[in-house]
């Protein structure tokens, strides 16, 4: 049987880069001679990206933070039995574009939601998994914002969110980071494009010499 794959996830606010960095990562992961998936949350599998248009939905503003809640780890369960699981069971390595720190950050510090219940979600749908290693690219909420308004995609019912959400977000995350210091490294993502990438390339490269 092969070695279980390594879980890596990409996280941060809004415009940070997780998206433009991610085939990056993966040309850098496909160097080591291991099959690469990637994947989002919400979203990954044909239920989730359902769940995925619920959530985003901006005619949705009625929303309560619990089923919002609830929805994410059930879209997170449809994608870790569908594609997840397996493909790390095949020896994969996964690379997921958010994942849960992004619901501590959003659902628990961004709507105020106790980590204590998201937590409780967190065991129910994953068990022991978490992931191995946790690439959260941080920049200043303003740089993050001013980049996703360039990017000139509709906006969705998260980035309709006010200034002081994202302030609660990025805090949320930093503090995730500074809990958990072994699955967290930080990327300075205000960094022009070309910094971001020698900085990713470091810590993988570090993170995975043992591996
Ligand atoms: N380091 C960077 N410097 C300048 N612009 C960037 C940088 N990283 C990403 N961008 C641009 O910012 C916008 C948002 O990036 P994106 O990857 O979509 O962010 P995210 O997926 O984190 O929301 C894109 O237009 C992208 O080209
Ligand atoms: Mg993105």
């Amino acid at each position: 049987m092969a070695d279980q794959g390594l879980f890596i996830t990409v996280e941060g606010g809004e415009g940070v880069g997780k998206s433009t960095n991610l085939a990056y990562i993966r040309n850098h992961l496909l160097k080591q001679g291991r099959e690469v998936l990637m994947t989002r949350e919400p979203g990954g599998t044909p239920i989730s990206e359902e769940i995925r248009a619920l959530l985003l939905d901006t005619s949705h503003d009625e929303m309560h933070a619990d089923t919002e809640l609830l929805l994410m780890f059930a879209a997170r369960a449809q994608h870790l039995q569908q594609l997840i699981l397996p493909a790390l069971a095949a020896g994969q390595w996964v690379v997921c574009d958010r994942f849960t720190d992004a619901t501590y950050a959003y659902q628990g510090s961004g709507r105020g939601i106790d980590n204590d219940r998201i937590a409780a979600l967190e065991h129910w749908v994953q068990r022991q998994l978490r992931p191995d290693l946790t690439l959260l690219l941080d920049a200043p909420v303003d740089v993050g914002m001013a980049r996703a308004a360039q990017r000139g995609q509709t906006t969705d019912r998260f980035e309709s969110e006010q200034r002081a959400f994202f302030d609660n977000v990025r805090n949320g995350y930093l503090a995730r980071a500074k809990q958990y210091p072994e699955q967290f490294r930080i990327i300075d993502a205000a960094r022009p494009l070309a910094e971001v990438e020698s900085q990713l390339v470091q810590v993988l490269d570090e993170f995975l010499s043992p591996h």
